[in-house]
């Protein structure tokens, strides 16, 4: 249910930043359009105000803003997708354990989340927008800060998806470590299969999947100094948005050398022998 949602986020993802822009067509041309009485008073009073806390982000910066912010979808879907790949692979190895035990790999339950969220924890650094959806923002600065919310709730999608197929991994790991004896366990004339778990037929092999692609990337922002204290803030929370991008494809980096590894516990293990003493430590 988790995967439904994010997956629903990503397809809301694909139209959601069109859906931003369309919104300011009313507004073409027109200085004052969705403003309120108290904004316009403010606009009014601040106009020459050394604060600049009321005065809205010009035309120009807002067109800048946009045109900087409307490319970083397709990084976003592409981090999305190479996360799909890797948990093809992950499947993959999951579904070799399960047909070697005959039983399901837990990695969702309630009680295994607890100590492997702490370990997750640590792993992703979520950045969060400064400016809040519901604070009070002049019509320009409010449109920029919109587009930011969409991506960043894109980006959280994407983080979701990073930390399921860590959990499937650290499942798959959990079920070679703690079967010492082999998958048919310390008795295996015991054995008997819970199910049917056919061995997948082959191991995936997209581009992504290629070790000697990277997943990473380096995006670069676009510097800018602003007077305007709102253009200032959405700079700011544009720069996290592009270190984010670059984290999480960094962090699917690094979990798809852990995949590689863990299939080659997964390798070994259904190959082992039951009944004898032959622990894997696939945690470390
Ligand atoms: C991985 O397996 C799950 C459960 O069988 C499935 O729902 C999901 O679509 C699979 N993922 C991919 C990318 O094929
Ligand atoms: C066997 O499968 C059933 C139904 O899928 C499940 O409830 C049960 O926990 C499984 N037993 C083991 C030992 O995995
Ligand atoms: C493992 O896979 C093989 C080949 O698909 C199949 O014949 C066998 O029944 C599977 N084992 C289990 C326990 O499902």
């Amino acid at each position: 249910m988790f995967r439904l949602l994010s997956l629903a986020l990503v397809a809301a993802a694909e139209v959601s930043v069109d859906h931003a822009l369309l919104d300011d067509d009313q507004c073409a041309g027109d200085d004052t359009c969705g403003l309120n009485a108290l904004q316009m008073k403010g606009q009014k009073m601040s106009q020459d105000s050394e604060a600049g806390w009321l005065k809205d982000i010009s035309s120009a910066e807002k067109t800048h803003f946009k045109r900087i912010l409307a490319p970083l979808q397709k990084p976003i879907v592409a981090n999305y997708k190479n996360l799909e790949q890797l948990e093809l692979f992950v499947n993959y190895t999951m579904e070799k354990v399960e047909n070697a035990t005959g039983s399901f790999v837990v990695w969702n339950r309630k009680s295994l989340l607890q100590e492997e969220t702490d370990e997750l924890a640590t792993t992703g650094s979520r950045r969060r927008s400064t400016l809040s959806e519901s604070e009070e923002l002049p019509p320009r600065a409010k449109y920029v800060n919109k587009i930011l919310i969409y991506l960043n709730k894109d980006m959280d999608a994407v983080w979701n998806y990073n930390t399921i197929v860590d959990r499937k991994r650290w499942g798959v790991g959990n079920t070679i470590t703690s079967s010492p004896y082999g998958p048919h366990g310390e008795h295996p004339e015991r054995w008997k299969a819970n199910g049917t778990f056919p061995l997948p037929e082959k191991r995936p092999d997209g581009p992504v999947l290629s070790p000697a692609n990277s997943l990473k990337m380096s995006l670069k922002a676009n510097t800018h100094k602003y007077e305007n204290k709102y253009a200032t803030q959405l700079q700011q929370d544009y720069q996290s948005l592009i270190d984010n991008i670059n984290d999480v494809a960094e962090k699917s980096d690094m979990l798809r050398a852990r995949l590689f590894k863990m299939d080659v516990y997964a390798e070994k293990f259904q190959d082992l022998p039951s009944g004898v003493w032959n622990k894997i430590d696939a945690q470390s």
